[in-house]
């Protein structure tokens, strides 16, 4: 990951220390088919520290009520620890206010709701969303469905040969027809890392709103989307080290006070007769019924638990693993490695020979690794690579060259199996 798209006070990174950090995740002392697990499934969801387990633990056994709704002591308390979690996310995305920070179910649910909110109120026929050929699918159909509904029309920033966007034709792409940009931070399937900064100031410089799908980026360090001038940016709560079902939609106050509500129901109103409903102000607006109190909570530890990290550190360890990874497996024969970007993040997806990705998988499994296998929910990129899938290993922090050394051997294991 750039510096650039990072915020971060520290310049000096120290030695990070993978192996004792893992001792705060107990789960990777666990063995799968009587071998040590090697988790290298990040990109799809991350491990969980103890302060994330305890802080859903606690909740549940001292806290459980509803927030907002009452007057007795529980639901107070429960209040101040959603409310508290809010401004975890804030600070950890920098944002100007907890105003801006919606809880969502994920990734997902946050850019369904800018698409229903801002595509049905600012999409008229003939206007273009913008998005690029490495879009996960949850930021490819929630806009394909809107633009239908609209007349309006989806058009792609093209791909390189490494995986990364075709700047040119980004420029090409932006017309006065363009309506929003969104694009992901980080690619899940590829590792790529994007210019955002400059997606940003190119579409600004047209006014053109941009949405960032930060999943993939936030595993790997804070960002400042004020720096970053982007006016949504959304991250699911399991991709960074937090619980599953948990999420945030960041939203420029001025942009997101200006949307109609996603969904109806209790806590988005002030008041509600037969006749009329009256608004619930930012961002309870956007918080229809009883939210995920416990997600919430737990994805407040997550962030408090890694902005205590030592990021410049964990960036120069992670920067190591990647390259070691990517050496390593490049002398396994018949290895074509997909996504070769410039900047990436610790993501290895690859084909072996005509071998399928599941059976690579399968047979790293019974060798205690996990990895995932098929398309990671981004087929449009495995067809801009002519392949149907790929087996990926995704790296988080907590993963040392020892797996990397687990993973390579697995892979020529693999070759003996199938006989390649
Ligand atoms: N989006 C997740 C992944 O890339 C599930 O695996």
């Amino acid at each position: 990951m750039p510096a650039n798209t990072l915020s971060n006070e520290q310049t000096v990174a120290g030695v990070f220390d993978a192996e004792a950090i893992r001792e705060e995740f107990p789960i990777l002392e666990r063995r799968v088919h009587g071998r040590p697990l090697v988790y290298l499934d990040n990109a799809a969801t991350t491990q969980k520290p103890l302060p994330v387990l305890r802080a859903e633990d606690s909740y549940y056994r001292t806290l459980n009520s509803n927030v907002h709704r009452g007057v007795h002591r529980l639901s107070e308390e429960a209040t101040e620890a959603y409310e508290a979690s809010r401004e975890s996310v804030r600070r950890y995305l920098n944002a100007a206010s907890t105003q801006e920070i919606v809880f969502v179910r994920g990734t997902t649910e946050a850019i369904n709701l800018v698409a229903a909110t801002f595509g049905r109120t600012h999409l008229a026929p003939g206007d273009v969303v913008l998005i690029s050929g490495l879009e996960h699918h949850s930021n490819i159909v929630p806009w394909q469905m809107v633009c239908a509904e609209r007349g309006a029309t989806l058009s792609v920033i093209p791909i390189d040969d490494r995986g990364q966007l075709r700047m040119d034709e980004f420029g090409r792409l932006l017309t006065d027809r363009v309506k929003i940009v969104a694009v992901n931070h980080v690619s899940n399937a590829l590792g790529t890392v994007n210019p955002v900064r400059e997606i940003v100031a190119k579409a600004h410089a047209r006014s053109i709103p941009v949405l960032l799908d930060g999943a993939q980026a936030l595993p790997h360090g804070p960002v400042d989307v004020r720096e970053l001038e982007c006016d949504f940016y959304a991250f699911s709560g399991h991709k960074v080290f937090g619980p599953t079902g948990i999420g945030v939609l960041y939203g420029r106050s001025a942009l997101l006070g200006s949307l109609p509500p996603y969904q109806g129901g209790g806590d988005m109103i002030r008041s509600v007769t037969f006749e009329k409903t009256v608004y619930n102000d930012l961002p309870y607006r956007f918080e229809a019924g009883t939210p995920n109190i416990a997600g919430s909570i737990g994805l407040g530890a997550a962030l408090d638990y890694l902005w205590k990290l030592d990021w410049p550190g964990i960036r120069a360890h992670e920067r190591d693993l990647l390259s070691y990874a990517t050496e390593q497996i490049s002398t396994v024969p018949g290895i074509r490695l997909i996504g070769t970007a410039e900047e990436k993040v610790g993501v290895l997806s690859f084909v072996l020979q005509d071998v399928h990705p599941h059976d690579i998988g399968t047979i790293l499994d019974q060798e205690g690794i996990a990895i995932r296998t098929g398309h990671h929910c981004a087929q449009p990129v495995m067809i801009r690579f002519g392949i149907p899938a790929t087996a990926r290993a995704s790296f988080a922090f907590y993963n040392t060259k020892a797996e990397v050394d687990a993973l390579v051997e697995g892979v020529r294991r693999v070759r003996e199996v199938m006989g390649v």
